[in-house]
Formats: C-alpha cells, structure tokens, sequence
C-alpha cells in the first residue's frame, strides 16, 4: 500500500509556487499549479542541479544550473541538456493538508 508523508498546508504553496520539501529522505519539489499539486525530484537528471531553485514557468520547472526544463506534472525532460525523466511522486491533498508518496 503506498504510504503519504503530510508535507505542508495547502495555504502554503499558493498557484504559481513550489516549495522544497524531504519526504522519508528524498528531497522534492512541491508545486502548485492552478490549484493542483504536482511533485517532482529535487535533482536535475542532467548533472544534479537543485530544480527547486529554478523557475516556473507553466508546467516548466527550470534547472537553475543549464536551463533544462522539466514538466513537473510529468518529470518529462522538455529541453537539453536533459534527456532523462526526473522521478514524480504522486501528491494527494486531505483535510487541507498536502500529501506526498514516500517510497
Ligand atoms: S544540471 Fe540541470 S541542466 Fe545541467
């Protein structure tokens, strides 16, 4: 059965913003988008780079460190120099508060 770690209150990461959270020691990237939360690995598959600290733009969380763009509702590599998946976590919101998976 696949076990959900509360990770913030749904006030907490307004549309449009994403919020770096550890869940059972993976760090991870929250976003909210329009009101649906997204959750995407903290690490660029290109060579590490820390996505959390990158834009958002849409769908498109940018690398900070070579500008490779992820869709966080996919962990789809949209651009180079990135040609990997970033690993997604499924994202559940309960009583206002938001859940993600924890492998
Ligand atoms: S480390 Fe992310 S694009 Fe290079």
């Amino acid at each position: 059965m696949t076990q959900y770690m509360k990770v913030a209150r749904v006030d907490d990461i307004q549309p449009g913003e994403k919020l770096r959270v550890e869940v059972d020691g993976a760090e991870v990237v929250v976003v909210n988008l329009d009101g649906t939360f997204y959750a995407i690995a903290d690490v660029c598959t290109h060579d590490g780079g820390p996505l959390g600290e990158g834009a958002l733009q849409g769908c498109a969380l940018i690398c900070p460190r070579h500008g490779a763009r992820f869709d966080v509702r996919t962990g789809e590599a949209l651009t180079r120099p990135a040609f990997e998946a970033a690993p997604t976590y499924a994202v559940k919101v309960l009583d206002g508060d938001v859940l993600v998976e924890a492998y």
